[in-house]
This record gives structure tokens, sequence and C-alpha cells, in this order.
């Protein structure tokens, strides 16, 4: 099976609509997603693979037969939508420029003016930029970094949030089935839960008292820990939970007094 009745990937919509989708794809369709599943190492965790795309543009997709959807997944290009004019004639003019890419030992204006807007997007103190390929990588560093500058190596961070799936962005992530059957993660990676306002387990509804007992916890870990080296957390997580502002500021005090990143 290739498509919307495949157990491999994680799909988890069994219905008959779901049926009906696969079973009303053209031949040409068809004959697609079945090579897709013959040369591509499908993912567990993955979306199922269910149409074959001929176009992007801004927020839509297009299939084979011309048919347009409006994708509300789109990762990567929520920023900019999908084949966006703007960003294609930056890359063209770059390619037709011929300065495509600067070995190291070099730099170009290209990439120093980007950088400088970057600090200037940023609030202050984030001034300074190192490119690197995606989100993953940026976690990888970004922890590198604030072992190094710190001389610490421990981590605090949030059950439920997402950072990437290299080792060590898995490893503070929490979400279990990115470290599931992998063995020991990297050490010293601490685990606290966002503050829930919906459902905790004190019953308390007033934001600031559940910020409160959820700030406890990183108190506690932090006092037993002085050689915590950064915390990190999406400020917004793809969990339905999105802590206050009131809690983030609280954290970033808590580490500007450990001197953590
Ligand atoms: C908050 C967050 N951090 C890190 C990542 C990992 O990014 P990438 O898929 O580019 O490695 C993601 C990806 O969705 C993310 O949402």
């Amino acid at each position: 099976m290739t498509n919307g009745t495949s157990t491999e990937q994680g799909d988890i919509n069994a219905t008959d609509q779901r049926r009906q989708y696969t079973d009303n794809l053209d031949e040409e369709t068809r004959y697609w997603l079945e090579e897709d599943a013959r040369y591509f190492l499908h993912q567990a965790l993955s979306s199922p693979v269910m149409n074959v795309l001929s176009r992007t543009e801004g927020a839509y997709i297009y299939d084979l037969s011309g048919k347009k959807y409006l994708d509300l997944h789109g990762n990567g290009v929520h920023n900019a939508g999908f084949s966006n004019p703007l960003v294609a004639e930056a890359v063209v003019r770059q390619l037709t420029d011929k300065l495509a890419f600067t070995p190291r030992r070099y730099t170009n204006k290209p990439a120093i003016r980007l950088a400088r807007k970057l600090t200037e997007l940023t609030p202050p103190g984030l001034d300074r930029v190192l490119f690197c390929p995606g989100g993953s990588e940026a976690i990888e560093m970004a922890l590198a970094i604030a072992k190094q500058i710190t001389g610490r190596w421990k981590t605090l961070s949030f059950w439920d949030s997402y950072h990437g799936n290299g080792f060590q962005a898995a490893s503070v992530g929490g979400e279990e089935h990115f470290s599931t059957g992998m063995g020991p993660m990297v050490p010293g990676a601490f685990h606290v839960e966002f503050p829930n306002y919906y459902r905790n387990p004190w019953g308390l509804t007033n934001e600031t008292e559940v910020d409160e007992l959820y700030l406890r916890q990183i108190k506690i870990i932090l006092q037993r820990n002085p050689d915590m080296a950064a915390i990190i957390g999406e400020p917004i997580s793809s969990t339905p939970v999105i802590p206050s502002g009131y809690f983030w500021q609280q954290v970033r005090e808590l580490c500007d007094r450990q001197d953590i990143s």
C-alpha cells in the first residue's frame, strides 16, 4: 500500500472518506505514488504521502490533474509562501551573478547585508549571526555554543516541546517518540512541564498562580544544578499550552541570575 490506507506512515485517518479519496486518484497519480513508496524510506511519524504535486504557489498546491488545494501545513514556507517571486528572483539573480557560494576564508556582500539586517530586526543582545541549513542544526549549534561559553553542560527544557531530530535537539525536545528506542540520550538534559492553565494537577485557573507553581519546578532544578548551561523552550509551543509572557519573563530572570544562556 502506498497512500491513504498505508500503515507504515503516521496516518490515523482510517475513515471511508480517506479510502474514497485514494480510490478517486487517477492512474498517473497512482503510478507515481507507487514509485514514491518504492524509492523513498517512508517514516513512521511522517504525514502519509497522499497525492502528487505539479505546482505550488502562494498558499496553494496543485496536484497532477490541476486540482487546487489550500495548504494548511506548508512547513517551511509559512512566512514567504510557495514560489514567492521575490525569493525566486533573488535566488536566480545570485546564481546568474555567479555568487552562489563562498568558501570559508572569504565572505561576500549579500551574506553580510543579510546578517546585518537580521541583527537590526532582532532585540538588542542578539547581534551576531551564524547561518545553518535548518532548525535542528540551529539548536545543535546554540547548545554547543552555550556549553562552550558557560563551561557547563546541563540543559533544562520542556516536555512536549519540539526542537528537531538531531541527537542533541531530540534530547532537549520533550516528545517521547523522537527519543524512544534510541538508548541513552545526551546526559544532563532536564525537563519540566509547560504551565498548563486549562488542566493542572492543582485545579488552579488563575494564570499567575499556575505560573508560580511551574516556575517552582524550574527553581528547584536550578538550585540543585548550578552547572546548567542553557534553558531552551518554544515561546509558543505546538502543544495546546502557551506559556504566558510573565512566565517567560521570570524564566529569563532566573537565567540572568545564574548566568545561564
Ligand atoms: C520549534 C522548532 N524547532 C526546531 C525545528 C526543527 O527544524 P528542522 O525541521 O528545520 O530541523 C522545528 C521544526 O518544525 C520547530 O518547530
